[in-house]
């Protein structure tokens, strides 16, 4: 049975990772828009991602007593100059991620939940992994700079990127 102060956490994750569906949604509508079609595949196949992540959290939470709460989205940004402030954007977000990530494990870990304590290992490897993914693109893009040459050899890159075969991640649900 969770407790309350857990539940809640919980439910903000859930919250969390709907927001980074949604973000990567509209970045892959931006990329969509702008012609980086491998960038805009990749990021849809991440949106869809977090969804997944969400919705572990949403069997967890009524498998354990508790109820999911489907959460309240703001529009996230749509506006962007540069694929490099896309992946930028991109990148703060999932360092926001890890962060509530990281507070959950230590709110479990005061709260003696060893068994969410458990489940939300998960998220800090899958963290892990996509930290590292976003800032090896990253790391790319800054050594293109604004060769347009380059950011087609990158977006050609993206479209076979598979997030959940390169971030090591396996598909939440069968978690
Ligand atoms: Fe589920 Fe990338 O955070």
């Amino acid at each position: 049975m969770l407790k309350k102060n857990v539940e809640k956490a919980l439910n903000q994750q859930i919250a969390t990772e709907a927001h980074a569906s949604f973000l990567y949604l509209s970045i892959a509508s931006w990329c969509d828009t702008k012609g980086f079609e491998g960038a805009a595949a990749f990021m849809y196949r991440h949106s869809d991602e977090e969804r997944m992540h969400m919705l572990k959290l949403f069997h967890y939470i009524n498998n354990s007593g508790g109820y999911a709460l489907a959460p309240k989205i703001e529009q996230p940004k749509y506006e962007y100059k540069s694929l490099a402030e896309v992946f930028r954007t991109v990148y703060a977000s999932e360092l926001k991620v890890t962060d509530s990530v990281n507070e959950l494990v230590e709110l479990c870990t005061k709260e003696r939940d060893f068994s969410t304590l458990n489940f939300i290992q998960w998220y800090v490897a899958e963290q892990h992994e996509e930290e590292v993914l976003f800032r090896s693109v990253i790391d790319k893009i800054e050594l293109i700079g604004d060769d347009g040459k380059g950011l087609f050899m990158l977006d050609q890159y993206l479209k076979t990127l598979n997030p959940e075969k390169n971030t090591g991640g396996e598909k939440a649900e069968e978690v």
